[in-house]
């Protein structure tokens, strides 16, 4: 089953080879300026959601974590200072030029012992079984192609009992805050792309991926669905983004 996309994004899937050809050569044209313009678009507070993120991961002392969609790493970094002594995440991403700003991203920050950046894919993770003791996603699940696959290879790879969590944009329950919302997210943010990374097409993506993308309580249950139990999520921001977690059972 496949995330459904509006006409006009299907037939820029279609013209690229498929939605996972479209998402990675996006990725790939706009790596240089991922970082800085997750600042601008949001004033800084995505550095607080992902705080929020992996504090609802709360990853003890000596555990393995793993970041899928990792990006440029910065998930993956919030979750290392947030976790206990001698700590390791693994971040997977298809896109070989944002693990490559990263990767070089690590090194300034002397992390590079403690975070692992591999190619590879969230629909396909190359872990056996009950690797990880805590997986966690930020602004990835809009771009699968088949979102059922991925939260079902996340919870294949967890350990039984830990947590999933997925930090994602949502729609804002409220009707004007909503509609004010859409109006920046649509307008303005493509703007800035072009003027930031020279890509309005790429920016204008960020909305059209968000319009076919389920809300909040039908994530949770597609979660549910996956197997995940005692699934919650939480609105910050007036809704802006939505965290999401869940847990393994462990029977
Ligand atoms: C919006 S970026 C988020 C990066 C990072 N998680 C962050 O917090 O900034 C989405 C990332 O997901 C990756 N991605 C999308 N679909 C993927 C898939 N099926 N497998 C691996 N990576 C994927 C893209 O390459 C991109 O780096």
């Amino acid at each position: 089953m496949t995330t459904p996309a509006s006409s006009d994004l299907q037939e820029q899937f279609q013209a690229a080879g498929g939605k996972p050809t479209y998402v990675r050569g996006m990725f790939g044209r706009i790596a240089r300026v991922y970082d800085l313009m997750n600042r601008l678009m949001t004033a800084g507070l995505d550095r607080r959601w992902r705080a929020f993120a992996v504090r609802q991961l709360a990853l003890g002392a000596d555990a393995l974590g793993l970041d899928v969609g990792t990006g440029t790493g910065d998930l993956a970094i919030a979750a290392i200072r947030s976790a206990g002594p001698r700590t390791r995440m693994i971040g997977v991403d298809f896109t070989t030029e944002m693990l490559a700003i990263g990767r070089q991203k690590l090194e300034r920050l002397h992390l590079a012992d403690r975070i692992e950046l591999r190619q590879g894919d969230g629909e396909h993770l190359d872990f056996p079984d009950a690797t990880f003791d805590g997986v966690c996603s930020a602004f990835v699940m809009r771009n699968l192609a088949d979102l059922p696959a991925g939260l079902r290879e996340q919870y294949r790879v967890l350990k039984p009992g830990a947590r999933m969590v997925c930090l994602e944009i949502t729609h804002p329950p409220g009707a004007l805050f909503g509609a004010a919302f859409h109006l920046y997210f649509d307008r303005l943010i493509p703007l800035l792309g072009k003027v930031v990374g020279k890509s309005f097409e790429s920016y204008r993506y960020l909305h059209q991926s968000l319009a076919v993308f389920p809300r909040a309580p039908e994530l949770k249950a597609r979660m549910e669905s996956a197997g995940f139990t005692d699934v919650r999520y939480h609105y910050l921001t007036g809704g802006v983004v939505a965290v999401h977690v869940g847990t393994k059972p462990t029977v």
